[in-house]
């Protein structure tokens, strides 16, 4: 892999592509196609297809390129020391975001039939091999990262605990029991705002403060980042909210208009579209305060911040 621009003369469009073709490759080469010829059972099912067709189906990689940036903004030699660990926990957040929206994706959850513009998992292949893949992709998220076998183990144990800790009943699964709770209730601001930053906030702090603990990111540093994460992981869902209303379904690549459809509490339900929308840019705001003392080693951290809440899909 070729090393990444690191300093602020890229743009962040160049950026994200560069980290797209880093954990795309580096998922391919953690995840083969076809197994190890020796000692493995060779899988006769479809569960690996249906693991690689929900990897690789075109996502915006919006966690990797934070653990990236994130990594970044505490060394800007990160990229040089530390690519290939920053290689293994950018797939170990996609591969378990790419778990989430399978089971999001599902008949008893969402029941969508598109994803990333094409059909969800449990419609390219079936009801039983979808959650069967979402459970693989989440594991192998954790096997990914037990499996670093130089640096600090110290480090490992935090990049294994704040992954689980963001994943499971504290963090991302919890968001989703309080989302579909939610459905058809009248929920206060409050609550939906609790529901977003556990569905989604939760894996996007998990991302920064992964990619900055990689990099032995002391606790001072670590708090100032959380602050951003915390910002840019409410802007992205409240964004989410609001492209489902203002977006086509061709250029989102889900169904547009699938959370008024189900009566799902969102930013724009509940706000209106301009409130919401002035709710993006304020968290926006509030995740660039937080970066003041990083200087310009945190430039993709801040371009990354108006990217989600500029961004059409
Ligand atoms: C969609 O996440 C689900 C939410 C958490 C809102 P993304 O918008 O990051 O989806 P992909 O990975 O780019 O498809
Ligand atoms: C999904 O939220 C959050 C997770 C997958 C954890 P949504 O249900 O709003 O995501 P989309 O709109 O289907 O991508
Ligand atoms: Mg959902
Ligand atoms: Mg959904
Ligand atoms: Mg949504």
């Amino acid at each position: 892999m070729k090393p990444m621009p690191t300093d602020a003369t890229y743009t962040f469009s160049v950026f994200n592509q560069q980290c797209r073709k880093d954990v795309d490759a580096a998922l391919d080469t953690f995840l083969p196609q076809s197994y190890p010829k020796s000692g493995a059972l060779q899988d006769p099912t479809q569960l690996r297809a249906a693991m690689r067709y929900s990897l690789f189906n075109g996502g915006k990689r919006v966690r990797p390129t934070l653990v990236y940036a994130s990594a970044l903004a505490i060394s800007s030699t990160a990229f040089t020391t530390h690519k290939s660990l920053l290689d293994r926990v950018a797939s170990a957040l996609e591969s378990l975001h790419s778990y989430s929206l399978v089971h999001d994706d599902l008949p008893a959850m969402d029941d969508d039939d598109l994803r990333r513009g094409k059909p969800t998992c449990h419609i390219a292949f079936d009801e039983a091999t979808a959650i069967l893949a979402g459970d693989a992709l989440q594991t192998f998220a954790f096997e990914l990262l037990s499996n670093i076998h130089d640096g600090d183990p110290l480090i490992q144990v935090a990049l294994i605990r704040q992954l689980a800790h963001a994943s499971g009943a504290h963090g991302m699964v919890l968001g989703q029991a309080l989302d579909l709770a939610a459905v058809g209730q009248n929920i206060n601001l409050t609550q939906l705002e609790t529901m977003h930053r556990h569905k989604t906030g939760a894996l996007i702090r998990a991302s920064v403060g992964m990619g900055a603990t990689a990099l032995g990111a002391n606790a001072a540093q670590l708090a100032a980042l959380d602050t951003y994460a915390a910002a840019i992981g409410l802007a992205f869902q409240v964004q989410d909210d609001i492209l489902d209303v203002t977006a086509d379904t061709q250029t989102l690549g889900k169904q547009q208009g699938a959370d008024i459809a189900r009566n799902k509490p969102t930013y724009v339900a509940l706000l209106g579209l301009d409130a919401a929308r002035a709710k993006a840019q304020e968290l926006h705001q509030q995740a660039l305060a937080a970066l003041e003392s990083f200087g310009s080693n945190a430039h993709y951290l801040r371009e990354l911040s108006a990217y989600i809440i500029e961004r059409k899909n």
